[in-house]
């Protein structure tokens, strides 16, 4: 038998039918009339920007990155806690301004962005996080085009990348930001084209444990600002630190240390050079902020035996959910916090491996784990999915029905 990842703290005493922000599941099925869906427990969210506050030192902005839930609900929730979001496409951008955004708050990250994506945050007033030298003078032509000036970052490709983290984004040749040393002269032509030069975006990793990694990155990122500072000889507006908070997905996982990230950010801060001392920072988030608040939940509608071995075959799986099938940056299969959502805390009689209705074998949510005794029609629940679930998944392959997403804040289903 396989363990699972460990269930949110939220969820994990819960003790026969799972409730979702105070709702049961069947309930949440019953008003959504169909299963799969992906509930967001709102207040499990508001519960981490509040932990983030009192963690971090309090002159660290917060930024979310919508990448991991653009659910219109969750970004109007998220905009009006944190201090900005974090766009990756042109996409983004239009949903974060359909739902009444600050766009000065707003920045735009993402190698090969269109003419008119970088037009589309131009005009809106929103930062552009450039990529790369012909990125910047695309923008800069755009900008004197519509006659507006751009508030321009460089992402910086650091030297260092975020040890231990899911997914590195630094320390080597990366297709992401300019690479540190040819960061100054780009800063210098920015600064001579009257952009609203902003400072630097510097993004090691993603999906870190370990805080000790966080806060080296996070030191080494402070002090490759100000080196670039004083090359460039002007002091930036921000200095956006980059994220890189995990949250435990599978069985050895353990949940971040944010108080320790916290105490060593204040340190780091209080040691800046001068060069930084009236510069903005920011750290940006995603899954970290929204991720343990999500559930999906499918149905079961089969119970087989093949060759002895059980199989509960559900109406979900990797088409809305290709993370917890594995299939998204695991390189060893491992499973996803998943339990039987109608019969939570009961004891485990039986070994199981929980399966979707695609015809491969890479359709999985949970291989050979010990659970329940399960019927057709009880309820399967994958914990951590408020993040990378559904817009994160091959939604049209072999069509099969889209997942519903359903919020839920105050004991209450929320539009
Ligand atoms: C530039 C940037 N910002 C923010 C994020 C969000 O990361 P996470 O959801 O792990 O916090 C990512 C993830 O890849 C990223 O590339």
């Amino acid at each position: 038998m396989k363990p699972v990842g460990p269930i949110p703290a939220a969820f994990a005493k819960q003790q026969g039918e799972l409730t979702i922000g105070g709702i049961a599941v069947s309930e949440l099925a019953a008003q959504i009339g169909q299963t799969p869906f992906f509930a967001y427990d709102l207040d499990l969210a508001t519960a981490q920007v509040e932990r983030f506050r009192a963690a971090m030192p309090d002159e660290v902005h917060l930024h979310f990155a919508v990448k991991a839930n653009p659910h219109p609900t969750v970004i109007k929730h998220l905009m009006k806690l944190t201090d900005g979001l974090d766009m990756a496409s042109g996409g983004e951008l239009e949903r974060v301004r359909d739902c009444g955004a600050n766009l000065a708050h707003v920045s735009f990250a993402g190698p090969g962005k269109r003419d008119q994506e970088i037009e589309l945050a131009i005009s809106l007033g929103a930062t552009l996080n450039l990529e790369s030298e012909n990125e910047a003078a695309r923008a800069l032509a755009i900008g004197e085009r519509l006659g507006v000036t751009p508030r321009l970052a460089v992402r910086v490709n650091p030297d260092f990348e975020l040890k231990g983290s899911g997914m590195s984004m630094g320390g080597g040749a990366k297709p992401f930001g300019v690479d540190q040393e040819r960061v100054p002269e780009l800063a210098k032509i920015l600064i001579a084209g009257g952009a609203d030069w902003r400072g630097f975006h510097i993004y090691s990793g993603s999906q870190s444990l370990d805080p000790d990694a966080i806060a080296e990155s996070q030191r080494a990122s402070i002090a490759l600002a100000a080196d670039l500072a004083h090359a460039i000889g002007e002091a930036p507006k921000s200095v956006n630190l980059g994220g890189g908070f995990g949250i435990p997905y599978t069985a050895n996982d353990k949940p971040l240390d944010v108080e320790s990230v916290g105490k060593s950010l204040s340190h780091s801060l209080s040691e800046r050079d001068a060069i930084l001392k009236d510069t903005q920072f920011m750290i940006e988030l995603g899954r970290w902020l929204i991720g343990e608040a999500g559930v999906y939940v499918a149905q079961i509608l089969d119970r087989k035996l093949s060759k002895g071995e059980l199989f509960l075959v559900t109406d979900g799986g990797m088409h809305h959910h290709l993370a917890a099938s594995g299939n998204f940056g695991m390189v060893m299969k491992r499973n996803y916090p998943v339990a039987i959502a109608s019969k939570m805390g009961a004891e485990a009689v039986e070994s199981a491996t929980i399966v979707g209705p695609l015809c491969t074998p890479l359709d999985r949510l949970a291989a050979d784990i010990a659970v329940p005794r399960a019927k057709i029609g009880d309820y399967v629940a994958v914990f951590a999915s408020g993040a990378y679930g559904l817009s994160a998944s091959p939604v049209n392959f072999l069509s099969h029905p889209i997942a519903s997403e359903i919020v839920v804040k105050g004991g209450k289903i929320t539009i």
